[in-house]
């Protein structure tokens, strides 16, 4: 796995936005894979930007959100949906056809995570995908302890991030448990991933991604398995690794 460290998180962020960009300008019809959460943001915002002002045009992209919360429409803002939708494709080209997420309101939960598998199969599989990492390690919601082979599935939150995301739902009991996520083995089988972290809280989880042993106690560590993973990090997300990085 690839490491780079950058200054500021901002740096960070323009890093990422530059990969995707450079993916987009090298295929058109690039899958894209796309992480939420309080990391990302910035990188949306740089994507939109270059959208506006330097012509970045996501027009034969494909879109696919890497994760939803059981229980929530796409109108509920904290729904990732919703997210996706206000952070990016609202302001960008892309075709809302082609820009998908699981359905947290399908009766059968199990049976919309084996439905978006099959689509995102169907689309030729994601090239290059977007994650962000968990205090726990969590990819997607993929918490610990991790199955590597796992397809997109319904995942039972971690206390850890349920209380992570508190802050969104004015409660720790008001967080779904649940969340249809694409699986480790999904996130493995992108063609490229990029690994966003960045802030103080995110140095312990890097490091247990990136130097200890890899392990389903971190899902993260996954990716250091992939023949084409980038780690992009700030100063703060780096300061634990103390110049080292394992393979
Ligand atoms: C969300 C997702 C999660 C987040 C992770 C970090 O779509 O896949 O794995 O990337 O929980 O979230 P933030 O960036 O809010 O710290």
């Amino acid at each position: 796995m690839n490491v780079e460290t950058f200054p500021s998180a901002d740096a960070a962020a323009d890093r990422a936005a530059e990969l995707i960009a450079l993916g987009l300008q090298a295929s058109p019809r690039l899958v894209l894979g796309l992480a939420t959460g309080a990391t990302p943001a910035a990188v949306y915002k740089k994507l939109v930007e270059r959208h506006r002002k330097g012509g970045l045009s996501f027009a034969g992209a494909t879109a696919f959100g890497v994760d939803e919360y059981v229980g929530l429409p796409p109108s509920d803002r904290r729904s990732y949906a919703h997210y996706l939708s206000e952070h990016l494709y609202t302001h960008v080209d892309i075709d809302r056809s082609n820009a998908f997420v699981p359905d947290g309101m399908a009766a059968d939960a199990g049976a919309e995570a084996q439905r978006y598998e099959r689509l995102i199969a169907a689309k030729g599989g994601i090239g290059l995908l977007l994650l962000g990492i968990g205090l726990n390690g969590h990819i997607g919601f993929n918490e610990p302890p991790g199955d590597f082979t796992s397809r997109t599935h319904v995942a039972t939150l971690a206390t850890v991030s349920r209380r992570a995301h508190t802050q969104y739902f004015g409660g720790e009991s008001a967080v779904p448990a649940q969340a249809i996520t694409m699986g480790i083995g999904t996130i493995l089988a992108a063609r490229r991933i990029i690994l966003l972290a960045t802030g103080i809280a995110k140095a312990g989880p890097v490091r247990q991604a990136l130097l200890e042993p890899v392990s389903p106690a971190c899902p993260a560590s996954a990716l250091r398995s992939h023949g084409d993973s980038i780690c992009v990090l700030d100063e703060a997300a780096a300061s634990a690794l103390m110049g080292q990085t394992a393979g």
